[in-house]
């Protein structure tokens, strides 16, 4: 699918030969679902002048660039400076520029960029750009995907003298007018991705990250919903940063009302002065279904385009790990039981957390001498090993590569490769390898690669557990070398980003990665929550979701097994607690959910996950929609009691209208004896038109807080 350089079929009234100063250069970018018109005049930088639903084939691209000129009134310059791809301050430009650089002598550049050349191919163009005073050379790339709907942008600058980089954004993208507010993401431990609506009004939201990673507290993501538009429906925008190492988003209305996006790496992030930089990925989607159409480009694109499995067809195994039962305290035979009951409830990977190394009895030291402590494992991890291959399962272990202790004999041998002052403030008392330094990444890579060859590991669960003491772009980019490196070496091996539970989730990330761990939050009730609001960007195949303690080790809440089971079996489903602390009962339960899953976890690792809008606040459902629309699940918590007395209808969605659904509610069994009625559901499966699902819904019988109803539907 194409970009489309239009500009040589101007055939009407505003066709002009080339040049001639306002006749517009112009492409078009189309994936058969959206349209994305960039036109430039008088050489100039382009600006985005129409992203939205498909045009039509023959539409005029100059009447289109010459129709986004808005009027100019009093007060104003006699003509409205380009938003353009990157705003240039030297053009009157009143809002935020889209570069800020100074050459090496500190004194700040103010570049004016002049066409030069382009490239193109089927998916997408690359438009290069000189600044011929300032010998610099700017070049923006949009490719598009149409089978994942995504279009993905990225600058990238190029400079004869060595100049320091303040601030680079990804090609600028237009707000929409038709929006009212914007949502953008903040967190934090154990409460990720968290929804922040905020009103498009003049001047800059600014959001900016400068922890070094990507953060609890500002996932790089925004999405646009238009005026009117819900999970299910109406028009809405998205985009997401793909870089770990913090970035700024600015979403700017400017006085005279447009709109513009920009998102890069947090400013002066790169503090050494160069020549080249470039952004990371800008995935950027327009919907006309909602936020469901953001999520699903996004989902299908981290799925099919960014994360690469090392066995694909495998199906993902049920996780066992031990963290939350045993923490630092390995005791060879207690894990040897544990993981003997892990697998008789079905788990298939059996992960060995933190506290297998160095002299590592709490979370105060050793980090960085990664090799195996002698006092708990005093023949090694084979005896462990063995008995968990011999129980059917595979084995996974926890590391914190870009981490060292003070007390550590790391540290003490080379405290110079540490990043920041020794003065610096402690983050979970430990400090950060510089991954800029080729010696660190060799010497951790040579630690990894040591057990990852003495032993038959598939996996490996990468920890990061505090913020840099300064951002800085080239430990992002160690970091991902260091991975690229072990993948390559051992690339059957999965790895697993984890940072505190979900600080380092990104698509950036997870071109190195496999899995997330969403959230050191396994209270279910946080969980429901964080995977539906997550889901707007990440498929279930990457979204980690473990079966935590009866009595949760960070909320207190105690929940009962049925809901925590049905809320892990929402996503990559793994179990977390001491197998040892469940009645009969609870395991029972677990078994027969984990079993639901296991029959149901290919479709549903590659289906996408659509938000539904439930009527009632206290009802958080989602519908996930298999890839050949053939079947679906819903998954309808009650995450607190409503308001009303019973239950109101739950509309689904992107059904076909016309076929009929045999729906089933798998789990009636659990209506409590306060549901007395004789709702359908309760009783048997029923089968209706998808016009009817979509328009009136289904009626779920009372249930109790906390709990959670699950339907299968099945195209008849
Ligand atoms: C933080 C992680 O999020 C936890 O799951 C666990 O691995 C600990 N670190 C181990 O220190």
């Amino acid at each position: 699918m194409s970009i489309k350089d239009r500009t040589p079929t101007p055939p009407d009234h505003s066709a002009k030969p080339e040049r001639d100063g306002n006749a517009y250069r112009t492409w078009r970018l189309d994936d058969g679902y959206q349209t994305m018109v960039l036109a430039s005049r008088r050489e100039r930088l382009p600006q985005c002048v129409y992203w939205g639903t498909s045009l039509p084939d023959g539409e005029c691209l100059q009447t289109i660039a010459t129709a986004y000129g808005v009027d100019v009134t009093g007060g104003m310059l006699d003509e409205n400076p380009d938003l353009s791809i990157c705003p240039e301050a030297e053009r009157s430009f009143p809002g935020q520029p889209g570069l800020i650089l100074c050459g090496a002598d500190g004194l700040p550049l103010l570049p004016r960029f002049v066409y030069h050349s382009e490239t193109q191919d089927e998916n997408g163009i690359s438009l290069h750009y000189l600044d011929a005073d300032n010998r610099l050379r700017y070049t923006a790339q949009f490719l598009a995907d149409p089978a994942t709907r995504i279009v993905t942008v990225q600058a990238s600058l190029a400079s004869e003298r060595p100049v320091h980089l303040h601030w680079l954004s990804a090609p600028v993208l237009p707000g929409p007018q038709q929006a009212d507010e914007m949502i953008d993401l903040a967190g934090r431990w154990c409460g990720e991705f968290q929804l922040i609506r905020t009103a498009w009004s003049p001047g800059v939201r600014f959001r900016e990250n400068r922890t070094g990673r990507t953060g609890h507290e500002h996932f790089p993501g925004l999405l646009i919903p238009c005026r009117g538009a819900t999970n299910v429906s109406g028009d809405a925008y998205g985009v997401h940063y793909g870089w770990s190492g913090g970035h700024r988003m600015i979403a700017e209305e400017l006085p005279d009302g447009r709109r513009q996006i920009q998102f890069g790496h947090a400013s002066g992030i790169e503090t050494a002065p160069g020549h080249t930089f470039a952004t990371a990925p800008l995935y950027a989607t327009y919907s006309r279904d909602g936020l469901n159409g953001c999520a699903a480009a996004f989902q299908r694109h981290l799925r099919d385009r960014i994360v690469t499995m090392p066995a694909p067809q495998r199906p993902r195994p049920v996780h066992y790990n031990c963290w939350e039962s045993v923490y630092f305290d390995h005791k060879l035979p207690v894990l040897k039981e544990i993981a003997t009951r892990a697998a008789d409830l079905g788990a298939e990977r059996f992960v060995l957390d933190d506290g297998w190394f160095g002299k590592r009895d709490d979370d105060t030291g050793s980090l960085g001498d990664w090799d195996i402590d002698p006092r708990k494992y005093p023949e090694g991890l084979t005896p462990l090993i063995s008995h968990i291959h011999a129980l059917g399962m595979s084995f996974g272990i926890w590391f914190e590569p870009e981490m060292v202790s003070p007390d550590s004999n790391l540290y003490g041998a080379h405290p110079d490769w540490a990043l920041g002052g020794a003065d610096q403030i402690l983050g979970r008392q430990q400090m950060v390898l510089n991954m800029a330094l080729a010696e660190v990444r060799d010497h951790i890579f040579g630690k990894i690669a040591a057990v990852l060859s003495a032993y038959d590991i598939d996996y490996v669960k990468w920890d990061h557990n505090r913020v840099l003491p300064q951002p800085d772009a080239a430990q992002t980019r160690g970091v991902y070398a260091l991975l690229d490196r072990v993948r390559k070496n051992f690339p059957d091996v999965e790895i697993e980003s984890c940072a505190s539970g979900g600080a380092r989730i990104d698509f950036g990330i997870l071109k190195h990665t496999q899995r997330v761990w969403l959230s050191d939050s396994n209270d279910a009730l946080e969980r429901l929550r964080m995977q539906h609001d997550a889901a707007l960007f990440l498929p279930s195949i990457v979204t980690g979701s473990h079966i935590g303690p009866g009595n949760c080790h960070t909320s207190g809440r105690v929940l009962d097994i049925a809901f925590r089971a049905w809320v892990a079996a929402q996503r990559h489903m793994g179990f977390e607690m001491d197998p040892r602390e469940l009645t009969d009962r609870e395991a029972d339960i677990l078994r027969s959910v984990t079993n639901w899953w296991k029959h149901n976890r290919d479709w549903m690792m590659r289906a996408d996950i659509l938000r539904l809008d439930s009527v009632d606040p206290a009802v958080i459902a989602e519908q996930q929609l298999a890839e050949d629309r053939s079947r679906f699940v819903i998954f309808a918590g009650k995450a607190s009691t409503s308001l009303q007395i019973l239950p109101r209808p739950l509309r689904l969605t992107q059904l076909e209208p016309e076929a009929n659904y045999e729906l089933t509610l798998i789990n009636r069994d659990m209506a409590p004896k306060l549901s007395r009625g004789a709702p359908i559901l309760k009783e048997r499966a029923i089968r209706v038109s998808g016009a009817y699902l979509m328009n009136y819904g289904v009626t779920l019988p009372w249930s109790l807080p906390e709990t959670m109803y699950v339907i299968e539907g099945k195209r008849a």
